[in-house]
């Protein structure tokens, strides 16, 4: 196989298109759980609570001074009430990077129940079913408990309709002016697995698809992204990244609030996997893809690659 020149040239497609520090955002998995590795995601780290500081840390010292932070309880119920906890893994964790690190850091959190719940999936169960109503008062308090412990800005992620608003109404109520960032545009996608494999009570393909958006429905991602703006949101993102970068330049033309983009587990879990079997160069597909995302018109990228990519930029 042919060798890349290597870094110099992944540095190029970089400045190519202007990606800067200040575009990345790292995450960051925290867990009330012994340290490991997420297992089909090489090289990302899980994170105790008791050593969020030095794993913080290690981000800052690589220039990125954003992260977004997925939490992974010890224990969970039908209900998930743990993502709710003001003494939660989520909760704890701001409170510690908050102390450490002023405002030096910018602090978002991940706002759902799937990860804290014994199903996976991203609300509360009515009759085997999804409930959207009854979630949003859930995730109304998940969002509050985060402002509480310091969070920036919250991100719910569980596709709920009507999520940014009761968060919104429910921030205002108490008095709090943490923004959101929405997961407008989440579409359904087995591009989750790994992430869920770190994450989840059950492991595997689980199927979102009556609350998540559909890659074959375009037009209601950018009704969900309206929705969303019109609700409160202060920055969108859309995710999974590379199959939809139409929609982030879309969007990016349509409406003048920030755009995110998220470059999800599987997207990682690709180019690792094939890169370490030498099928691709890993290298070079780190940086064209991140690259892409900028192009096509992204504010904010969200990428398990953010480190990495913090080593090819200029100083
Ligand atoms: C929680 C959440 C998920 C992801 C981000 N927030 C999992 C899911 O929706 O099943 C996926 C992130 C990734 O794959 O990198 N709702
Ligand atoms: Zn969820």
């Amino acid at each position: 196989m042919q060798q890349f020149p290597a870094k110099g040239s992944y540095m190029e497609m970089l400045s190519t298109v202007g990606l800067r520090r200040e575009h990345l955002i790292s995450p960051v998995f925290v867990s009330e759980r012994p340290a490991n590795e997420a297992e089909s995601m090489p090289g990302m780290p899980v994170t105790p609570a008791a050593q969020i500081v030095s794993r913080v840390q290690s981000i800052a010292d690589t220039g990125i001074s954003s992260i977004i932070i997925f939490g992974i309880p010890k224990d969970r119920d039908r209900n998930g009430s743990a993502a709710y906890d003001r003494n939660g893994v989520v909760q704890t964790a701001v409170r510690k990077i908050r102390a450490a690190f002023g405002r030096q850091i910018s602090i978002i959190t991940d706002v759902c129940v799937c990860q804290y719940n014994l199903t996976g999936h991203c609300g509360l169960l009515v009759k085997g079913q999804v409930h959207n109503d009854s979630t949003l008062k859930v995730l109304s308090e998940v969002a509050v408990s985060h402002a509480q412990a310091g969070a920036d800005i919250v991100a719910p992620s569980s596709m709920m309709d009507g999520q940014v608003r009761s968060i919104r109404s429910a921030l205002d109520r108490q008095g709090f002016s943490t923004r959101i960032l929405s997961y407008s545009a989440k579409h359904f996608s087995s591009l989750y697995t790994p992430f869920r494999s770190a994450a989840f009570a059950k492991k595997g393909i689980i199927d979102k698809s009556s609350y998540q958006v559909s890659f074959s429905n375009p037009k209601q991602t950018l009704r969900e992204i309206e929705t969303d703006i019109q609700e409160g949101a202060d920055m969108v993102m859309i995710k999974p990244g590379l199959a939809y970068l139409d929609l982030v330049r879309a969007v990016k033309d349509r409406f003048d609030v920030p755009v995110a983009v998220q470059n999800v587990s599987g997207e990682y879990a690709m180019v690792k996997a094939a890169g370490k079997h030498g099928w691709i160069d890993e290298g070079e597909w780190k940086a064209l893809s991140i690259a892409s995302m900028k192009r096509a018109g992204a504010d904010r990228i969200i990428s398990y690659f953010a480190l990495e990519l913090a080593d090819l930029l200029p100083e």
